[in-house]
């Protein structure tokens, strides 16, 4: 198993490079700054320099890893969308920055390497969404950037999905839970380990049936 995973510096991203370099299967790990990364020293993990949001980086990227079939591409990179974003106000420059990461980020990268997708016997695109671009739990307002921005990414999934049936290629976002790391913050209740153990877990199981919905890293569905 060959797996590239973007925002691979720290939080969920880390740890998921972590478990499935424990795991033994080689792993690419995407972070915008490779000579900072608290993975240099773990083995079966190649870094790369990648700014999602930057044309010129995914190319290099992808001319990084030419012809290296993947089976898995974890879109995992995001950003929060800043402190203002409530009925007080909103900083629309967040919010851009924060579409352009959340969503067209992963867009971005995911079309750049569909011909190593389509080499790759695994066949999975799995993109980290969040609780907070549910339309159907939205039961609180609020935190328009985010939630908007994960609200686009889920599209995206499902556009991917339809558009890749003919290649057998899977595409799914995944909830991964309120996370205790920089994002979730130390208030949150779940473990950054527990938290990449599921998403792992429920990206394994995945099955063309599941191409196009919304996982739950505790397993099964969440609403849209
Ligand atoms: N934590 C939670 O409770 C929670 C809940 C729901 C969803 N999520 C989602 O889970 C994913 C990971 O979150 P996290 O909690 O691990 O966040 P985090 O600790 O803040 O880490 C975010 C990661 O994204 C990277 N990143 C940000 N902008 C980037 C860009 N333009 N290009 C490349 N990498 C970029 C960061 O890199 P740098 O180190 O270079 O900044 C960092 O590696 C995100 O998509 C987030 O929305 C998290």
């Amino acid at each position: 198993m060959q797996t590239l995973v973007t925002g691979a510096s720290r939080g969920i991203g880390l740890e998921l490079v972590r478990q499935l370099a424990a795991r033994g299967e080689a792993v690419h790990a995407a972070v915008r700054d490779p000579d900072s990364t608290a993975l240099r020293a773990v083995a079966g993990v190649t870094l790369h320099r990648l700014d999602v949001n930057d044309d010129a980086s995914v190319a290099s990227l992808a001319r990084e890893l030419a012809d290296t079939p993947l089976d898995l591409v974890i879109n995992n990179a995001g950003v929060y969308g800043g402190s203002q974003q409530s009925l007080r106000g909103v900083d629309y420059a967040d919010a851009a920055k924060t579409y352009e990461t959340n969503a067209l980020g992963p867009l971005r990268v995911s079309l750049a390497l569909l011909p190593n997708l389509r080499r790759g016997a695994g066949k999975r695109l799995a993109h980290i969404t969040s609780g907070m671009g549910s339309i159907a739990d939205n039961t609180s307002g609020g935190f328009y950037s985010y939630r908007m921005a994960k609200a686009a990414l889920n599209m995206m999934s499902r556009s991917l999905a339809v558009d890749l049936r003919g290649d057998k290629i899977i595409s799914v976002v995944v909830n991964p839970g309120w996370v205790q790391t920089d994002m979730g913050g130390p208030g949150a209740p779940t473990p950054v380990a527990e938290s990449a153990r599921g998403i792992l877990r429920v990206i394994d199981e995945a099955t063309l049936v599941d191409s196009g919905e919304f996982l739950d890293y505790k397993g099964g569905r969440y609403p849209w």
